[in-house]
């Protein structure tokens, strides 16, 4: 302590310094000073990659503090067994149905690895999440790309029409993203249920937790009867981990043993004992959920004034026919310090707007209002 230092200033000073040194390390700002705070807390809101504003929870937090002390072993294995268990557990399935991914991105990835093995062509909706498409690419797969109906929903239908000796795979995202619609559940049991002999359905459920139509059902149910489905799930979203990468596949036991013998074990201890804690805590997903809502509610309430056509969205996002080129509308939103998602050929005149905090989404609605005027 210096000399002429009361006690309460002396832990003040050091409580700066240590608090400024620490922020330098991770940043690279070298002081923390009144301008540098000010352009923290100006930061525009991220509303364009569909992420959860509240995550990680706190419990999460904590698991993942205590995760520290394990990082110089090789726990993962142990904690993947838990994980594999918990999901087992929470889905009603057996620990053989479940395959654990460097987030579900992976398990996409490693999916369209297998039918690129066995020469298979993929068939995927022409709106949807691109991953599992680029990948099968990469993978000299052909991707049949089959057109969006007049609502912009997947047509069942089309792809049925289009299957062939070739289709090994069949994508389809539920709730789709970047539409954020749900397709009608028991027409997509059907088709599963008719296709499934003659490829491999992925049924993509990343936004599943966010679901508030009460006819939805996830498409577990087939593959607890032994069907040809994989479906994916994700802590990226609702849990609120999107940066420690973890996701899983449930599938057959059959399936579930060739993916994993693709995946790259990238696992680490701090997401995985995150997310064992995330899933476990009924309410985080709840509050973010509600809160969800809400945000949604702040704009469509704003677009309804404003007679602006919007999707009905069952996720932590929104597709709204701005009429505005997006490639002008995302650097004008990011004027107003809203970041929006990126272009969806060809619907570009649209926006895909991800949820923040329900006070933020005002942002977006006084932006757009400007843009507008
Ligand atoms: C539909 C869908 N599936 C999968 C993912 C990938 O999520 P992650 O790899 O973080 O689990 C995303 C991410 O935005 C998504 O929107």
């Amino acid at each position: 302590m210096k000399k002429g230092m009361t006690r309460r200033e002396w832990i003040n000073r050091s409580a700066t310094l240590f608090g400024g040194s620490l922020l330098g390390a991770v940043t690279g700002v070298k002081s923390i000073n009144a301008a540098t705070i000010n352009s923290l807390s100006n930061k525009p809101v991220r509303m364009m990659l569909n992420e959860n504003p509240y995550g990680p929870s706190q419990i999460a937090r904590r698991a993942m503090r205590k995760a520290f002390g394990e990082s110089n072993l090789y726990s993962m294995r142990g904690a993947k067994a838990e994980f594999k268990e918990l999901m087992a557990k929470l889905n009603g399935v057996t620990p053989a149905h479940i395959a654990v991914g460097f987030g579900s991105g992976e398990i996409l990835k490693k999916s369209a690895l297998m039918n690129g093995i066995d020469k298979g062509e993929l068939l995927s909706p022409s709106l949807t999440f691109e991953t599992i498409n680029r990948y099968a690419k990469t993978m000299k797969s052909n991707v049949k790309r089959i057109p969006m109906k007049n609502d912009i929903g997947i047509d069942l239908n089309r792809m049925n029409e289009n299957i062939n000796r070739r289709t090994k795979m069949i994508y389809l995202c539920n709730p789709n993203n970047p539409t954020g619609m749900l397709m009608n559940t028991d027409d997509l049991e059907s088709f599963c249920l008719q296709v499934s002999s003659k490829a491999i359905l992925f049924v993509d459920e990343a936004y599943h937790e966010y679901v508030t139509d009460p006819n939805y059902r996830s498409m577990i149910d087939l593959v607890k009867s032994g069907k040809n489905v994989i479906v994916s799930r994700t802590a990226s979203k609702v849990h609120g981990l999107a940066g420690l990468r973890v996701g899983f596949a449930i599938s057959t036991p059959q399936i579930v043993k060739r993916l994993e013998s693709y995946l790259t074990d990238s696992l680490n201890i701090v997401g995985l004992r995150a997310a064992i804690a995330s899933y476990q805590d009924k309410r985080f997903q709840t509050h973010s959920v509600d809160m969800n809502n809400k945000a949604k509610k702040v704009v469509a309430d704003y677009l309804d004034t404003k007679g602006i056509q919007y999707l009905d969205s069952q996720t932590n996002f929104m597709f709204i026919k701005t009429d505005i080129d997006i490639s002008d509308f995302q650097p004008a939103m990011e004027k107003y310090g809203v970041l929006v998602g990126r272009p969806f050929p060809p619907f570009t005149n649209w926006c895909r707007l991800s949820m923040a905090k329900p006070e933020q989404m005002q942002k977006f609605n006084d932006g757009f209002g400007k843009v507008l005027s």
